[in-house]
Formats: C-alpha cells, structure tokens, sequence
C-alpha cells in the first residue's frame, strides 16, 4: 500500500492521510512509514483515537520506548500508570485539573519550552517522540520543529569543516538551571548523567547529516566553556530560522511523530487554566528494523 502524504512545510513535515493507527499495521507499511520518517522529519497523523496501549504498541514498532526516570520520586503521584508514557499535560495527577503555577511537574515541564530535542541527554539518544493530544487549549500551545537536516545543508563550509567531530556535553539539569529551576534529588542526578553526542549527526539510512544541538548541551568537548556555548545557540539559531519552522495547531486525535535526532522543537505558551493532555512515547535509538521483544 503506497502511503498518502502531504507536505505541510517546503522541505520538511508532512501529514500522512487515511490510516488508522490503533489497529496493528503490516510491516510493509511500517517500513514506508519509517522511509517517510527519513524523508519529511516529522509526521502528523490527525483524527486518530489512540488509548496509551495503542500509543505505546505503535511506537513499539519503530523501536524499543524508552522509560521513565525521573517520574519514580518517592511521593509523587503519578497521572498516567506507564513508564513508556511521559505526561507532557499541565494537569494535577491527585484532581485532574490544571496544576499548580509552582507545581514541579510543571517546573519540569517548562523546560519544554526552549528549543530542544528529547533525550539527547542520555546515552542511548532519543530516536522517534510520538505526542498525542487527549485535550487542547482553545488557542496557544502549539508545538514548533526546526528542520536541523537542512540548517546543515546550509552551514558555510568553513563552519561544517569547523564541527565536523566535536562533541557536545547534553545534560537535562543543564537546560533546566537555564530556567533557574535546580531542584533535582542526588538520586535523580545519579539516574541522568550528562552524555556526550556529536554536533554532527548522519542518518544511517539515507547518508544525509545534521545539526545535533538542543537546549540541554551545556558545552563543546576541548573548547573554552564560553565559547562552545556560542557555538550552541548558533546552530541553535541555524535549525530554528522561521524558514525552516513547522508549527503544528494541535487538534484533539492528533499523533506527531518526529525525529530527534534531526529535528528541535519546542511548546508554545497558552493558558493555562484550560487542561492540555499531551502525552508521548519515544523509541531509544537503535537500528531500524528492530526486533519486537514480546511485550
Ligand atoms: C515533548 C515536548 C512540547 C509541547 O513532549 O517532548 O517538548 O508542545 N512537547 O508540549
Ligand atoms: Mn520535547
């Protein structure tokens, strides 16, 4: 079956027409969608009626969910009984409804707001995030993704020489002591060390590279603190250029699907006193195709 698409953005992100994804998929379609994945950077997938199982069981095809660290502090409630599922909504996990303004779920999330790429900040980086709205605010809250395939593309070749091999250190804490927000256990320190990623990075399967920068690198490996830093937001600036920015308007039943590894997003504010249920899986990244551990 070939898959019907439509660029939504010259060069970058695209919806996928007709095709229902609670139900299992053949792989053959699975590997279009992976084909299309390398192509378009992000995929949008509009009036689904995914439950978390079904979340989780679609991501499980494209690569093994990661699991959640941060969310087993002891006394924290909570919203959603998965480790596969991140609790992207601004609701209270006791009452349902909009939390706190200083509620540290909140505080965590915020940092969502810069742009950033989920994951880099572990070893084994995030590959595919697969957000999906159970509820929207009526304006506000769009989610932004900049195309870091074609920054590169762009780059003056002094610069691509220039990065080619440096590495960057990525920590979560990193992007969120940027927002003042420091109140991380040694336990959940001890669970998130920084990792290290090149600031270059190559699809495997199509050969074709890009930026890998995010909100959580904190400096370039054997250059002074202040002048990686520079170089950073740079590349930052390069992927994030309105050009190369899709913004997605989310609907309830929306699935966006990108790719971390070549893309950066960040949320948009709204207000907050109305709910906004996102929720998202992202696969670790290893080679595709992957073999389906029973689940
Ligand atoms: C995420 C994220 C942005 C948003 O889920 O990884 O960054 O718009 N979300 O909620
Ligand atoms: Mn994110």
């Amino acid at each position: 079956m070939a898959l019907s698409v439509r660029e939504l953005h010259p060069g970058f992100a695209a919806e996928v027409l007709d095709l229902a994804l609670a139900q299992p998929l053949p792989d053959a379609t699975v590997a279009e969608l992976q084909d299309a994945m390398d192509r378009h950077g992000v995929l949008v997938f509009r009036g689904q009626h995914l439950d978390d199982h079904s979340q989780i069981a679609f991501a499980r095809r494209f690569g093994p969910p990661e699991r959640y660290v941060l969310s087993y502090r002891p006394g924290i409630k909570l919203r959603l009984g998965q480790p596969e599922m991140v609790d992207v909504s601004n609701l209270d996990a006791t009452t349902g409804q909009p939390q706190d303004r200083n509620a540290r779920h909140r505080m965590v999330n915020l940092g969502n707001r810069l742009w950033h790429t989920d994951s880099s900040f572990k070893q084994v980086r995030g590959a595919l995030s697969m957000l999906y709205a159970h509820a929207v605010p009526p304006e506000g809250g769009e989610t932004e993704f900049g195309d870091c395939r074609t920054a590169y593309d762009r780059l003056p070749a002094s610069v691509k020489q220039q990065i080619e091999g440096l590495e960057a250190e990525h920590s979560l804490m990193h992007s969120r002591a940027t927002l003042g927000f420091t109140d991380f256990s040694p336990e959940e320190r001890a669970a998130l060390p920084p990792a290290v990623h090149k600031l270059v990075s190559v699809n495997p399967r199509t050969g074709r590279k890009s930026v890998y920068v995010a909100s959580h690198a904190s400096h370039v490996l054997g250059m002074p603190i202040a002048e990686g830093r520079l170089l950073i937001a740079d590349l930052i600036e390069a992927a994030t250029r309105p050009d190369l920015v899709y913004r997605h308007a989310w609907r309830v039943g929306d699935l966006v699907v990108w790719d971390n590894r070549r893309t950066l997003h960040r949320g948009m504010p709204f207000d907050e006193s109305y709910p906004r249920d996102l929720r998202r899986v992202t696969t670790s990244d290893v080679a595709f195709p992957w073999v389906t551990s029973p689940t």
